[in-house]
This record gives C-alpha cells, sequence and structure tokens, in this order.
C-alpha cells in the first residue's frame, strides 16, 4: 500500500511530490505486475535527518564537559546523528600515564551517542600532538612499541562502539615539499602510519581505520598528492586503510578551493570512503557551507560531514564564529544553507553491484498498527528504507537487518539496538508515521525485515 498521506512537518511541495509519487505508483501497480518502487526522498528537518535521507551522516565534535548543558545537547540531540570527542579520546586523556588508561570522559560521550542512535568517530590513536609527557619524551623502538599498544588498547575498548576511526593524525608536513613531518614518531621509522594501521584492524576488525589531516582540501597541493600517495600505496600493498579524512578548517589562509570536489572524488577512486571530519569555515559563509556539502554529495563515497563544534562558543576558533548556530543557540544563515543544500542533494545514479534480495514488503501486523517497508535510495555499498506506519501515532517498530549489514544512520525516529547491533528498536519522536535508516550492505542486499509494530 502506498501512503499518500501529507505530513505536516513537510513542506508542501514535498507533499505534492510524494502525492504525485503514490499516483505514478497506483498507476504502475494498476497496469499489473508486482512493482517494488523506489521511494523519494523527502526533505528532513534536522542536519542528522537530512544527511540520512542521503545515506550519509552528519556530525559534529563533542565536548564531554558539555554534556550538563542542555541548550547544547539540546541541540546535539535534535541535529546530529554522529559525534566526534572533540578531546577525550587523544592519547594526553586515554593514556596520561604509560599503561594507565582512563576512558570515563570518551565513555561518556559514546554511551550519550550510542543510547541517541548517533554513530562515533574516533579520534585519534596515533599523532604527534596532545601527547602525554612520557610519551613525548619517548623515541625509537620503546616509542613504537608505546604506540602500538596505546592503539591496540584504546581500539580493543572501543570494539564496536567506533564506527570510524582517525587511526592517524596530521603525518605529513605544510609546504610545497609533500615530505613527512618530523616527530617523534615519524622518527620511530617511516612505516609506523602502517604499523598503526594493522594494530588498530587487529583490535577493532569492524571499524573503517582513515587517515586524517588538514591542509588535503586543495587538489593541487603537494600535501595532498602525498596522502593521496601513501593511500594508494596502502591499497596496492594491502595496508588495511578504508577511508580519509579531510579535516576542512578553511579561513582566510587556507581556504575552500574551488577544486575540493576534485579531490573527493579522486580520493574515492582509490577504493576509499571519504569523510569531511572536522568542518569549520571563518566567518561562516552560507555560500561555502553549501559549496562544501554539495561536493560531498556529488560524491557517493563522501559518506558524511562532521563540524567541529555545535555554536560558535564551542569552537576551538570562536573568534571567527566558524560554526552553525550561534553562541545562544540560533541557527546561522548557513545552518539553513546546509539543511537545504542536503534536502536538494542529488541522488547518486550507481547501480547496485548486486540486486537486492526481494522479499515480502509487508510483514504481518503486530500490536495495532501496521509497518510497511519500501526501498529507498540505493548506492553502491549502501541503501535506504524508508516505513510507513499506518494505524497509530505513537509506535515501537522493531527492524532487522542480516548480519554484516549494519545501520548506519536514521531519521524521523529515536532508535535503539540489542547488543547484536542488528535488531533495532525505532520508536516515533513527533516527526510524523514515515521513518527511515541507512544500511551499510558489506556485501549483502537482502531487504531489512520489520518484524512487529506496536502502538503505545
Ligand atoms: C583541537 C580541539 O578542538 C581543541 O579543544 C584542543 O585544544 C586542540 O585540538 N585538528 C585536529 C583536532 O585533528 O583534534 C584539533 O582539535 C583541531 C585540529
Amino acid at each position: 500500500m502506498i501512503d499518500s498521506c501529507q505530513r505536516d512537518n513537510r513542506p508542501k511541495s514535498t507533499a505534492r511530490r510524494r502525492a504525485a509519487l503514490a499516483l505514478a505508483a497506483v498507476g504502475l501497480l494498476a497496469a499489473g505486475g508486482a512493482v517494488v518502487l523506489p521511494v523519494a526522498a523527502s526533505a528532513g528537518t534536522t542536519l542528522g535527518a537530512s544527511a540520512a535521507e542521503r545515506g550519509r551522516y552528519f556530525g559534529a565534535a563533542v565536548a564531554a564537559n558539555k554534556l550538563s548543558d542542555s541548550a547544547y545537547t539540546t541541540i546535539l540531540n535534535r541535529e546530529f546523528n554522529s559525534v566526534t570527542p572533540e578531546n577525550e579520546m587523544k592519547i594526553d586523556a586515554t593514556e596520561p600515564q604509560q599503561g594507565q588508561f582512563t576512558f570515563t570522559n570518551a565513555d561518556r560521550i559514546v554511551s550519550h551517542a550510542r543510547s541517541r542512535g548517533m554513530s562515533v568517530r574516533g579520534h585519534t590513536l596515533a599523532w604527534h600532538s596532545q601527547q602525554p609527557g612520557w610519551m613525548q619524551n619517548m623515541s625509537g623502538s620503546a616509542l613504537r612499541q608505546a604506540m602500538l599498544n596505546h592503539v591496540t588498547q584504546v581500539a580493543t575498548h572501543f570494539r564496536g562502539q567506533v564506527v570510524a576511526w582517525d587511526v592517524v593524525n596530521e603525518a605529513f608536513a605544510d609546504g610545497s615539499t609533500g615530505a613527512r613531518r618530523d616527530s617523534n614518531l615519524q622518527r620511530t621509522g617511516n612505516d609506523w602510519i602502517e604499523a598503526a594501521f594493522r594494530a588498530a584492524r587487529a583490535a577493532d576488525p569492524g571499524a573503517k581505520l582513515c587517515y586524517n589531516d588538514y591542509n588535503t582540501d586543495d587538489w593541487t597541493h603537494a600535501k595532498t598528492q602525498a596522502v593521496y600517495n601513501m593511500v594508494r600505496d596502502f591499497k596496492q600493498r594491502g595496508v588495511p586503510i578504508d577511508c580519509v579524512g579531510l579535516q576542512s578548517h578553511f579561513n582566510s589562509g587556507s581556504p575552500y578551493p574551488a577544486n575540493y570536489r576534485t579531490t573527493l572524488s579522486s580520493f574515492a577512486a582509490l577504493g576509499v570512503d571519504v569523510q569531511i571530519t572536522e568542518l569549520d569555515i571563518q566567518n561562516a559563509p552560507a555560500d561555502t557551507y553549501r559549496n562544501v556539502v554539495n561536493d560531498c554529495l556529488a560524491v557517493s563515497r563522501c559518506t558524511g560531514i562532521t563540524v567541529w563544534g555545535i555554536r560558535d562558543s564551542d569552537s576551538w576558533r570562536a573568534d571567527q564564529n566558524p560554526l552553525l548556530f550561534t553562541s545562544s543557540g540560533a541557527k546561522k544563515p548557513a545552518y539553513d544553507a546546509v539543511l537545504a543544500a542536503l534536502n536538494g542533494g542529488t541522488t547518486p545514479t550507481t547501480p547496485p553491484t548486486t540486486p537486492p534480495t526481494t522479499g515480502p514488503t509487508t510483514p504481518p501486523p503486530g500490536g495495532s498498527c501496521t509497518a510497511t517497508l519500501r526501498d529507498g535510495t540505493r548506492w553502491g555499498d549502501r541503501f535506504n528504507s524508508e516505513v510507513t506506519v499506518s494505524g497509530a501515532s505513537n509506535w515501537t517498530v522493531v527492524v532487522a537487518v542480516t548480519p554484516p549489514q549494519k545501520v548506519s544512520a536514521t531519521w524521523n525516529g529515536t532508535p535503539s539496538w540489542d547488543s547484536s547491533g542488528n535488531v533495532m528498536t525505532m520508536r516515533s519522536n513527533g516527526s510524523g508515521n514515515v521513518f527511515g535508516f541507512t544500511t551499510m550492505a558489506n556485501g549483502n542486499w537482502t531487504r531489512p525485515q520489520v518484524r512487529s509494530c506496536t502502538a503505545s
């Protein structure tokens, strides 16, 4: 059955589009045959929901000591579906004394995020900066061992809870040399980066492993080319790497480059995901934010965007007012531009490598409502599903995905997961009767199954 009801939280034009789609569907069905109808993405009203409808996440850097600020958490919980701890997973925070690990603040952020269905990016396992004193004083094979032990212990602690790790951060030099940055880690031998990636893979085989850096946005820069060459080399030699993070701190000294999309697509063409990991833009010009979002949407493997803080007052560069919310929590013009870009983003044309397994679209009703799952947009590695609930406005729907599939983002509901991570319980959150989610196929294109729908 096709839902043609207008949802009052949606713009009229969207409702018209959906009504037209419903009519077209009726026509298709009347023409005979079982038709699996792809659902046109609808417009979301928050950054996370709108990004998820595009198969992407929209995240923020979060500080543990702000989780008690309700103005802060109100925006975080409403707008974002991914979180990166701003400092709490760094080496000085997690291993302040050698061999003594403290995860209290990082765990607080992870549990805040996961209990609300947000994914977590881990930042960062190996870096020349924010090292504890004991590590700063180390060198040679002792440092190499200490670094690998750190990677192993931290990635093991968060195993299964972090979708992507910035395994190594900022290992290349600025300027025209394309050389590695000099650091105590670099002086342990040029292979320190791949050693860190291998240790991270062994400790948490399910996490995507990223290399993350800044000033790698302009395709023509030596630093960008140097990172590109390293990633290509890693892919060729089978060093485990899954993604490249572009920090994308843009300002007058390091502006948004016109060839940014080329950079994103060039990295993606190496067979890695690309993520915009620390976005902030001096004075937050709406046009530049819009360009960044559109560039990401244009590259299928650009899987998400994280802004480096929520309100301007939360920014590490607060004097630049570079974020999407004012210090008092109001949406800035850049926010509106980002939301509109996410809602108007192009849908990719890449067909699935394997057609999805078809299955019943309507499960047996449970309780006093019915949930109908339909296929949404499909990318080369992931797909969206939309579930329409009828018969209740306060509902709980249980959906199961098939391992190794993983739900990477959701919209228009409040999700929670069972311990396997494969069964999602979605509760209505006042956003209407249609919710959706993105599933990473991980090679399996089986349609997710609705297990039950209960009215409350
Ligand atoms: C910054 C934090 O925002 C600050 O609170 C901290 O004092 C220094 O680090 N690149 C990175 C981030 O990878 O970890 C940095 O975060 C910003 C630059």
